[in-house]
């Protein structure tokens, strides 16, 4: 399966004018994995324009109706309409300061299949527990969070879900999960996804890991054979470090 780096935006940069130089920074170079944009919904519609469809889109959030009243918030349908195929789901950032849940994240997943769009899902533990990382507690979280997300889901298509495993503690800190322990908790998800879907299904959701990847670690993740590619943040919307990770050589 060829890598996938997600570059999730967040709310950056502030212009179109600033998002347009990191496009073009984007354009001009060919990774040897495959690149997933994440920017403001704002900057979606000029990337579509711009990269045709060269570039895979994905919004940083859906709502999970297409006919609601909802101020504020955008449709999986809208997405789609616009070009875009995949859609975060679940950041820890949402879940902290918006409150976010489970049954809310397990909709938004619902309607990302509905509507043909592949939902991102995040998952991951607030805070490590020394000595414990893989055992009882952490798998805990992971599965409850996992049971959760996917209740009433059947899947039928390959790739039809990527997951981000990205401990919380790790986001927007600096300092990411140690690779093999990361690569542990994503041997915990496949587990659990075996048990829980056929086995092709299984064995071709990408699980991507996330939390303060640079370039200077892209490589130690990227080179794991379990991890199927990294959820980059901050680093993305930087030009030096965006024109190095694209650069990067496997
Ligand atoms: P970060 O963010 O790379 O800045 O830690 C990761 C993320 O968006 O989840």
């Amino acid at each position: 399966m060829k890598k996938i780096v997600v570059l999730n935006w967040k709310m950056n940069p502030p212009s179109l004018k600033e998002a347009h130089i990191l496009f073009k920074i984007i354009k001009k170079i060919r990774p040897p994995f495959e690149i997933i944009i994440a920017p403001p919904f704002i900057y979606l519609e000029k990337a579509r324009e711009l990269f045709k469809d060269k570039v895979k889109l994905a919004a940083q959030n859906v709502f999970w109706h297409n006919r609601f009243f909802m101020t504020g918030e955008i449709s999986p349908k809208m997405l789609k309409l616009m070009g875009v195929d995949y859609a975060i789901v679940g950041h820890s950032e949402r879940r902290t300061h918006l409150n976010e849940s489970l049954s809310q994240i397990n909709l938004k997943i619902k309607a990302c299949l509905l509507n043909n769009i592949v939902p991102i899902l995040c998952i991951g533990e607030k805070e490590r527990k020394k000595g414990e990382r893989t055992d009882f507690y952490l798998k805990k979280i992971i599965f409850d969070q996992l049971n959760e997300a996917f209740k009433g889901i059947k899947l039928e298509k390959r790739k039809s879900i990527i997951i981000a495993y990205e401990p919380v503690w790790a986001i927007g800190k600096g300092v990411s999960d140690d690779p093999l322990e990361a690569e542990k908790v994503i041997n915990l998800i496949r587990f659990w996804l075996e048990r829980r879907f056929v086995n092709y299904i299984a064995d071709s959701l990408p699980i991507l890991y996330g939390g303060s990847v640079k370039s200077n670690n892209l490589k130690q993740f990227l080179s794991l054979k379990s991890i199927n590619g990294v959820l980059v943040g901050s680093a993305s919307t930087n030009k030096k470090e965006l024109t190095k990770i694209l650069n990067f050589k496997l």
